[in-house]
């Protein structure tokens, strides 16, 4: 958009442009600029517009922008304006992906590397490496301690690795997804030892007080992320003299957004990532980026306000690189994430549907769907060119993040219902065969989160203990189960490594004293490749998951109403086991798929003759997708079996 002001500005600073910069080949970015700085002036200005050096500190943004535009590969180029073209190109159902530790997949990036077939045997097109940036030797909470934003850690390997592996992913049409980890840095990061050396200049890239009075003001309200192993929000540095920030572990500080250098800085370091080739960076913590006496700090609209910022900026430079969300928030604020009164997602394109995998968790747990379907009801309609990323696991802990108000509505207390899925999950119920941990207790609230392998949550560590077929059974119909839930709601599956191959709990974390006090330790497992191996021996637990996945991923993908263009409709059911939804193509009501899923143990049916939205057409077969089978199907009332799940389609 045209407007006066923002205009006039830009005219002034591409006036001052350096002329390292000005006399590049710069078409591109400037359209793309004079397009978006309507936007990124009202943004910058609504951010930082009060400070004295505004206008130096807009034109170092440009400067920013420009210069890692004059970076950007040729090749990375070509592919911003093919995916400008076809812009939808990230909601189409053949996308499947996977996230990994390198370290534990594959030693480091050299092995993820000579792994890329596993990904293409499997079907996985889309690969998120946790985080590979410089951390410090001992703690470093998994790599998400940052000590600096452009090195790669060299336990992972080097820049050159990283650069070999994403372009023969590229070659493989495997998308690379990086963390950046935009809230906060190591204490060993340069800014945070320059802070400590006593630079005012970079005390102001966090938050640092002198004394308690601040510090006890922002507590009232804020929630505590790692209460065992991190209590508090902040943490006094002895060399430094003075309280910093730290809302997740002690060793962690938080950067400072209303500081206009720190969202210059880590704009370069999107930039510079999104220049190393990556498809999609996973932005960590995004709740977390903006901090407000008197609030939760989380999901203040300023947090908002400067993804709005970051994307508009990424758009200049690097378009066709999209943004992941991580922000495990409740329902109603996740789907912010996207930008609120828009088409387009205006901050990321893509979010963790935290909401769903944990009402999964509850439907495994109580053996019905009940929660799950009145949960999914109230899950926000997202915007059309957005989506999901559906998950089950991953390196986190379970949090049970669904409203009390919805516990409520299906009949069950929510203190004692948070209670009985917590003592479920930690083996502390009687009838459970789950063998996760709990993390993050909170003694003052009760709070607690959970830990564990997918495998050992569902059962398949006690159904070995013990050797019981029909128990082992069940574990693995389960593990299938929320793998055809993630494939077919609509959005971009996210497979956890190790669980297609039925990964066990691994206690080793105990021995080491970096890991000992954080149980998501537990589910972080390290890939024995011979042992993977069994995937290809017929009757061994891994070939009985890794193929019915691999089947089910090639049919997800040849299913075009598995695309997410909002179409997906929940059908209530009275069978409170069942988890029912129809995927269908807006124009072609043929090409409908229906889904249904049996969280229960015993066999459930479902009469198809009264399903509101969805009726069979007239001498079509009935079949299910993933099996090619003909469902257990006798005059339309359909027998779900324990466990089981449909894709239906029609045949003609
Ligand atoms: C993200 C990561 C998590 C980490 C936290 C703090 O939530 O997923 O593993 O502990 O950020 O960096
Ligand atoms: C909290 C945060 C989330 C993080 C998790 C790590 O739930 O909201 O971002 O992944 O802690 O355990």
């Amino acid at each position: 958009m045209y407007e006066q002001v923002s205009h006039s500005l830009l005219n002034e600073i591409l006036n001052k442009l350096e002329t390292d910069i000005s006399k590049q080949d710069l078409r591109h970015f400037y359209t793309r600029l004079g397009s978006n700085f309507y936007a990124i002036h009202s943004l910058f200005s609504r951010l930082y517009g009060d400070r004295d050096d505004f206008k130096e500190q807009a034109q170092l943004l440009v400067e920013t922008m420009a210069r890692q535009y004059i970076n950007r590969p040729e090749h990375l180029m070509q592919l911003d304006i093919e995916r400008e073209k076809d812009h939808n190109w990230f909601l189409s159902q053949k996308w499947v992906g996977m996230a990994l530790y390198s370290h534990g997949f594959a030693g480091n990036l050299a092995g993820v590397d000579e792994r890329l077939g596993y990904f293409q045997e499997l079907g996985i097109n889309l690969v998120h490496i946790m985080p590979i940036m410089r951390c410090p030797e001992g703690h470093s909470d998994g790599g998400y301690a940052i000590s600096d934003f452009r090195e790669i850690d060299p336990r992972a390997g080097s820049l050159e690795d990283l650069e070999t592996v994403a372009y023969d992913m590229r070659e493989r049409d495997i998308l690379l997804v990086l963390d950046v980890v935009v809230n906060h840095t190591s204490n060993e990061h340069q800014w945070a030892q320059l802070a400590r050396a006593g630079d005012p200049v970079y005390q102001d890239y966090y938050y640092t007080f002198e004394d308690r009075t601040i510090p006890d003001r922002y507590e009232e309200n804020m929630p505590e992320i790692f209460p065992q192993t991190s209590p508090g929000n902040f943490t006094w540095d002895e060399e430094m003299g003075r309280w910093v920030m730290t809302v997740f572990n002690n060793y962690q500080w938080d950067l400072n957004y209303s500081n206009p250098a720190v969202f210059i800085e880590m704009l370069d370091v999107i930039l510079y990532w999104a220049n190393k080739g990556t498809d999609i960076l996973r932005l960590d913590a995004v709740a977390f980026l903006w901090k407000k006496i008197g609030s939760t700090c989380q999901n203040e609209r300023e947090a908002h306000l400067i993804l709005q910022l970051l994307k508009d900026c990424c758009q200049v430079t690097a378009p066709g690189v999209l943004f992941i969300a991580e922000a495990i928030v409740a329902p109603v604020e996740v789907a912010k994430y996207f930008g609120e009164d828009a088409v387009i997602a205006k901050e990321c394109e893509i979010a963790y549907n935290a909401t769903f995998m944990a009402l999964m968790w509850d439907a495994v747990a109580t053996k019905n769907a009940k929660l799950l379907n009145q949960g999914i009801k109230s899950l926000p309609v997202k915007l059309d060119r957005a989506t999901w990323l559906n998950y089950i696991r991953c390196h986190d802990d379970i949090g049970l993040g669904f409203d009390d108000s919805d516990i409520k509505l299906v009949g069950y207390e929510p203190m004692e219902h948070r209670k009985f899925l917590l003592e479920y999950y930690t083996g502390n119920f009687a009838y459970s065969l789950a063998r996760g941990l709990p993390f993050g207790q909170n003694d003052k609230n009760g709070d607690a989160r959970i830990a564990g392998t997918l495998a050992s949550l569902v059962g398949l560590q006690a159904a070995l203990e013990e050797g019981d077929p029909t128990m082992i059974d069940d574990a693995v119909q389960t593990i299938l189960l929320l793998h055809g839930m993630i494939l077919s709601f609509g959005g971009i599956p996210l497979l956890y490594y190790g669980d297609e191959l039925g990964k066990l709990n691994d206690y080793s974390y105990h021995d080491d004293l970096g890991k000992s006090d954080d149980s998501r330790w537990l589910h972080r497992p390290t890939i024995d490749w011979q042992a993977a191996g069994n995937r290809n021996v017929s009757g061994t637990i891994e070939y009985r998951i890794f193929s019915a996945l691999k089947r089910m991923i090639a049919v997800r993908k040849e299913i075009d109403v598995f695309a997410d263009f909002n179409n997906r409709a929940l059908i209530e059911v009275e069978n409170p086991n069942l988890f029912v939804f129809g995927r269908y193509n807006a124009t072609k009501q043929a090409e409908s798929v229906l889904v249904v899923a049996n969280f229960n143990n015993l066999p459930q049916q479902l009469n198809l003759d009264n399903i509101s939205g969805w009726s069979r057409n007239q001498g079509c077969q009935l079949v299910d997708l993933v099996s090619g089978q003909t469902p257990d199907l006798e005059e339309e009332v359909l027998t779900i079996p324990g466990y089981g799940f449909y894709w239906l389609g029609e045949l003609m």
